[in-house]
C-alpha cells in the first residue's frame, strides 16, 4: 500500500547541480545566484525585476511588509489591523511584536477558508491601518472584495502568498509575501520573496534587508553611511541556488497541483472541496474520524492550521468568528504534491466522497490531466535549461 504523506518536499536535480556549483565555489552569501533568481522568478510570474526583493523566510517578507506599513505601537498607541483568524501563525506573530491591536477576520466558510470580506467590511473602523489577507492553502477566493474594500477605505493591503505561488496574486495589494519555506510548491529550504507594488518600497526593503545597506554600493566603495537600520534577512547562494533549480520545473509543478485538484474537484465539488494550488481543504465534514479512516490506508490530512486565538498570545487580540467556532472540528488540508499521481489523488477522493457521482469541474479540466498521471516529472527540461545557462556564462 502507497504511503501518501500530507507533504513532500520537491527539489529537482538542476538545484542539486546549482548548489554544487555555489558551494564549489567562493561566494556562498548574496551574490549572483540570487541574482539569477530574483531575475527569473520576475519573469516567470509576470513581475518586473525590481519588484522582487528575496528573503531568507516568508515572514522576513511579512515583517518587512509591516515595517513599511509603519505598523509600529508606542506609548498609548497600537496600530490596528484586521487579519485573519485562520491561518499560520508565523502571520501574525510580527504583529505581536509591533504592538498593534489585532482584529481577527472570521473564515468565509461557506465557499472558502479566507477571509470573510462581510466581516472584514464590518470591522473596518477609522483606525484600521492594514489589512492582511492569507491565501489559505493558496486559494485567491475573496481577494478581488478585499482589494475593493482597501481601496475605498484607503488602507494597505498586504498579502500573505506564502501558500499561494502558481494562484492568482494581488496586483492592487502593496505587498505580497511568498514562502520558499521547505514544504511549499516552490523551495529554497528556507526562503522568501517580497514582491514590492512601490519602487520606493522596493528600494527601502532591499536596504533594509542588509542592515540597512546599499550594498551593490558597499561592495563598490567600501565603507559608506548607514542612513537606516535594517536587518539580516537576505536570501544566501545557496537558497536561491535551490530555489532557482526548482524554478525550472515550474510550470510541470503547476500542472501537476492543478491536475490534483482537478481530481478533487471532479468527486468533491458542491461537497466541501476547496481548491488550492499548494493544498486544497475540505470544510463540513468532520475532520478527526476522517483522519482515522485515511490513516488506515496510509493517507495523511491535517488541520496543519488553527484558529490563532487557542494560542495565548493572541488573548488579547479582539475577536468574534462565529464562523471558525461552527467549522473548527470540520476541516482539513488534503495531500498535493508531486510525490503524487492523479491516480493516489483519486483514491483518495473516493475514500473523501464515496458516494460521488464525478462531475466535469470546469476550468481546471482544461489541463490535460492524463498527460501528467504518470508523475514523477523528469527534469530533463530543467537540465537543458541549466546547461543553457552555464554556456551563457
Ligand atoms: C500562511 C503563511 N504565512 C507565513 C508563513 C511563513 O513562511 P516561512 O516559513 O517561509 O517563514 C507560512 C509558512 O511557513 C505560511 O503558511
Amino acid at each position: 500500500m502507497k504511503k501518501i504523506k500530507l507533504f513532500q518536499p520537491y527539489v529537482t536535480s538542476a538545484a542539486r547541480k546549482l548548489v554544487e556549483r555555489v558551494l564549489s565555489g567562493t561566494q556562498l552569501a548574496q551574490g549572483p545566484m540570487v541574482d539569477m533568481f530574483e531575475e527569473n522568478f520576475a519573469n516567470e510570474f509576470g513581475f518586473e525585476p525590481w519588484q522582487i526583493v528575496s528573503l531568507n523566510s516568508g515572514t522576513a517578507a511579512l515583517e518587512l511588509a509591516y515595517d513599511l506599513c509603519n505598523i509600529k505601537g508606542g506609548p498609548g498607541y497600537q496600530p490596528e489591523v484586521i487579519t485573519p483568524i485562520l491561518t499560520c501563525t508565523a502571520t501574525n506573530i510580527p504583529l505581536i511584536h509591533r504592538n498593534a491591536h489585532i482584529v481577527f477576520a472570521d473564515v468565509e466558510m461557506n465557499n472558502h477558508l479566507n477571509i470573510d470580506p462581510d466581516d472584514v467590511e464590518y470591522k473596518i473602523s477609522e483606525d484600521t491601518q492594514a489589512i492582511v489577507f492569507v491565501h489559505f492553502g493558496g486559494s485567491s477566493a475573496g481577494l478581488k472584495e478585499i482589494e475593493d474594500l482597501a481601496d475605498r477605505n484607503d488602507i494597505d493591503l498586504i498579502c500573505d502568498a506564502a501558500q499561494a505561488l502558481g494562484s492568482k496574486l494581488s496586483t492592487k495589494a502593496r505587498f505580497n509575501c511568498i514562502s520558499l519555506q521547505a514544504i511549499k510548491s516552490l523551495t529554497a529550504g528556507d526562503g522568501g520573496v517580497l514582491i514590492c507594488r512601490d519602487r520606493k518600497d522596493a528600494e527601502k526593503a532591499r536596504k533594509l534587508r542588509w542592515f540597512g545597506y546599499d550594498r551593490p554600493l558597499k561592495q563598490k566603495l567600501g565603507d559608506i553611511d548607514l542612513d537606516i537600520a535594517g536587518f539580516k534577512l537576505h536570501m544566501n547562494d545557496i537558497s536561491a541556488a535551490i530555489a532557482l533549480g526548482n524554478l525550472y520545473d515550474w510550470k510541470l509543478i503547476k500542472y501537476q497541483r492543478e491536475a490534483i485538484n482537478a481530481v478533487y474537484a471532479k468527486y468533491g465539488a458542491g461537497k466541501g472541496y476547496i481548491e488550492g494550488i499548494w493544498c486544497p481543504q475540505v470544510v463540513g465534514i468532520p475532520y478527526k474520524p476522517m483522519k482515522e479512516l485515511l490513516a488506515k490506508k496510509g493517507i495523511e490530512i491535517g488541520q496543519y492550521h488553527y484558529r490563532n486565538d487557542k494560542y495565548t498570545i493572541f488573548n488579547r487580540a479582539e475577536n468574534s468568528c462565529p464562523n471558525m467556532t461552527t467549522i473548527e472540528d470540520r476541516y482539513f488540508m488534503l495531500p498535493c504534491h508531486m510525490g503524487m499521481t492523479v491516480e493516489d489523488a483519486e483514491r483518495i477522493a473516493k475514500l473523501i466522497w464515496p458516494n460521488s457521482r464525478p462531475g466535469i469541474s470546469g476550468k481546471l479540466y482544461a489541463i490535460p490531466i492524463e498527460d501528467y498521471g504518470t508523475m514523477p516529472v523528469t527534469d530533463k527540461e530543467a537540465r537543458e535549461k541549466v546547461a543553457n545557462m552555464f554556456n551563457k556564462k
